[in-house]
């Protein structure tokens, strides 16, 4: 299983007082440096903390593989197509949201995709959407030519009693078959901390997990490098323990 982290909060921090300092791209040569797989940033429509001289800064610096978060809009096609990040994610935008609230609601907007995903992979971008775990959304994925679909796990993350995170696991563990029974790649995101996140990285089904305020949160406490050890240690110990449990 491999971990993508995310670093769009070390901007949130910069953009609280509009200055220089973090800079992100400090946090992704420490994150790779702490072993991370690959690094995340969502550039959003208002710029609310990464901005594009960051992506542009954070391509030139990632060596593994930068999965570049956006909206399926005519803008991030240009500034994606011109950036080149290994992967896309296409994830649905609103501008008062505090974060990204749910996944993409593929039907609503599949001509667009389906000639924005071909474009994207004519350039060598892998392109994953952000989807719930919804069987009707990932047999339109597969059906656009997407590579890759995320996962979203924020309804399971928010769950409140034992009885809804049984439930949302169970749909994620579908979801995650049924994607790659379908040829796609299957990751899967969103509100995932260090407690929560054991049960999801038991999912063999699931590829990769992408992740970030929980790690930048902890970070604040104990440093970028030990929060990263952690959890890339806590992903791969259950994700190995889980394999050796189904033979
Ligand atoms: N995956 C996607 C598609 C996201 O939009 C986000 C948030 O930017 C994440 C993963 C990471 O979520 P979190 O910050 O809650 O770990």
């Amino acid at each position: 299983m491999r971990l993508g982290v995310n670093v769009d909060h070390y901007a949130t921090i910069r953009q609280a007082r509009r200055t220089y300092e973090p800079d992100p791209v400090a946090a992704v040569i420490l994150a790779d440096l702490a072993g991370a797989d690959g690094i995340v940033c969502h550039l959003r429509e208002d710029r609310r903390h990464i901005n594009d001289n960051d992506l542009a800064r954070i391509r030139q610096t990632v060596k593994s593989v930068l999965n570049m978060e956006m909206a399926p809009t005519d803008e991030m096609v240009k500034i994606a197509m011109a950036v080149k990040p290994e992967i896309v994610t296409l994830v649905p935008e609103k501008r008062e949201e505090v974060t990204t609230e749910g996944g993409l609601n593929v039907t609503n907007i599949k001509p667009y995709l389906q000639e924005i995903i071909p474009r994207l992979k004519q350039a060598g971008i892998q392109v994953s959407v952000f989807v719930d775990p919804d069987i009707r959304q990932i047999k339109e994925c597969a059906l656009i030519g997407a590579d890759s679909i995320e996962l979203h796990t924020g309804t399971y993350s928010n769950a409140k009693s034992s009885a809804q995170v049984l439930d949302e696991l169970n749909k994620i563990k579908v979801a995650a078959a049924f994607g790659k029974k379908s040829g796609l790649f299957v990751a899967a995101g969103h509100g995932l901390n260090y407690h929560n996140v054991k049960y999801i990285a038991q999912i063999l089904d699931i590829e990769e997990l992408n992740i970030g305020h929980s790690i930048v949160a902890r970070a604040s406490l104990v440093g970028l490098e030990r929060a990263v050890k952690e959890m890339v240690e806590i992903v791969k110990n259950e994700y190995n323990l889980s394999l050796i449990m189904s033979r």
